[in-house]
């Protein structure tokens, strides 16, 4: 049986001031009416419905997220009582489905990606899948063409083709590649030379195996994660659950799933994504899933611009922004902050954001 786990403890502090501490970016709507995290869960309507759908989350996000998606089970929504990046989001969220179902597939994706239609991303969810059934020890990465040598993603370098006998895939067109090797976050130069080697691909941040797989691949690489992990597991149903999650997951040292099992991982595909692809990392991005208006601007919300140029305004329905002779700004207006400041400057956002929560 095919279950989701989608990721959502990430900060998005890029996103500041439409993203807080109780909104992160996954909450935001930054691409059209639904908020980055339904649309993650609508995109899986078709295949996995919100039974088996879990969203694991830190614990403080619990609420807002159950608020935005009503149709799911309480008891899916997973708070984590801090935070501890991706492998033990995962190695939690892989045992409580192995309690369930001790041969269950998984797909684990983020929570914050706009992406293509949900045709193509089921098909190739569909075409992950029946690699994983052909070889049950298989862990199955989604592949982006990359178009700069990018320092925050993840690389995947592909090797020879997995041909398919399935008439589905043969169907479906989805290509298939076992993965020479997988390695996180390159510095300037190694990213260079893998664009130019033109056989990498960045790492989607997307997943499928099976649960009890990547269990064992925790256990092997992480001993001591994968203990903790084990003890809640070993908790699950008693009355002391709580608790033991509380100790268990705490007492964990934090790492991703790219560090921790990714990079060492030998029995590993790469589908080229066939769908489109954005990580949707800070302000500027937002140019690229927004037509830009007659001067370059990107708006989302009510703008007068005069003699505005490139700019990305963003504001809350009901107020109007009016900017006169500026060139290349971000404005974010919220109900209690407001930012502005030149495109260039968009990464200091998350140092403003590390003074204003050290002046309490
Ligand atoms: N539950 C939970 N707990 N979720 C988390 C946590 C956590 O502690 N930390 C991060 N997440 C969620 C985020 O909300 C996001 O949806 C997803 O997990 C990935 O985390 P990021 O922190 O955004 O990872 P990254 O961007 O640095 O790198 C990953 O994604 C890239 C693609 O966007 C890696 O997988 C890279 O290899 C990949 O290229
Ligand atoms: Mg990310």
């Amino acid at each position: 049986m095919l279950y989701a786990v989608i990721m959502a403890g990430g900060s998005g502090t890029r996103f500041w001031p439409a993203s807080r501490t109780l909104r992160p970016k996954q909450l935001l709507a930054l691409s059209g009416q639904r908020t980055m995290i339904q649309s993650t869960s609508d995109r899986l309507a078709g295949l996995v419905p919100p039974e088996r759908q879990l969203i694991v989350t830190n614990k403080v996000l619990v609420d807002p997220i159950a608020e935005q998606l009503p149709s799911h089970p309480a008891k899916n929504l997973i708070g984590e009582p801090a935070k501890r990046d991706t492998a033990p989001c995962i190695g939690l969220a892989a045992a409580l489905i192995a309690h369930q179902d001790p041969d269950a597939i998984m797909a684990v994706m983020p929570s914050d990606h706009v992406i293509g239609t949900d045709e193509q991303f089921c098909s190739a969810i569909s075409a992950a899948e029946r690699l994983v059934i052909e070889d049950p020890e298989r862990i199955v990465t989604f592949g982006i063409k990359p178009t700069y040598p990018a320092e925050s993603f993840g690389y995947i370098q592909r090797g020879p083709a997995i041909e398919s006998d399935s008439p589905a895939d043969r169907a479906s067109g989805v290509k298939a590649y076992q993965v020479d090797q997988f390695r996180e976050k390159p510095n300037q130069e190694t990213a260079t030379q893998y664009l130019q080697s033109g056989d990498f691909y960045w790492n989607s941040g997307i997943f499928l195996w099976r649960a009890s797989v990547i269990l064992e691949a925790i256990k092997a690489n992480q001993p001591a994660m994968y203990s903790h992990i084990q003890t809640i597991a070993d908790a699950i149903g008693s009355p002391d659950y709580d608790e033991v999650l509380e100790k268990e997951f705490c007492a964990i040292e934090g790492t991703s799933i790219d560090y921790a099992v990714m990079e060492s991982y030998s029995n590993v595909a790469v589908i080229e994504a066939p769908f489109q692809w954005d990580d949707v990392g800070s302000w500027q991005s937002l140019g690229r899933l927004h037509d830009a208006d007659a001067d370059g601007n990107t708006v989302v919300g009510e703008h007068l611009g005069i003699d505005t140029t490139g700019s990305i305004i963003f504001g809350e329905p009901g107020h109007t922004i009016v900017t006169i002779g500026v060139e290349d700004l971000i404005v974010v207006q919220t109900k209690d902050a407001t930012l502005v400041a030149p495109k260039s400057a968009e990464e200091r956002v998350r140092e403003a954001v590390k003074r204003l929560n050290e002046s309490g």
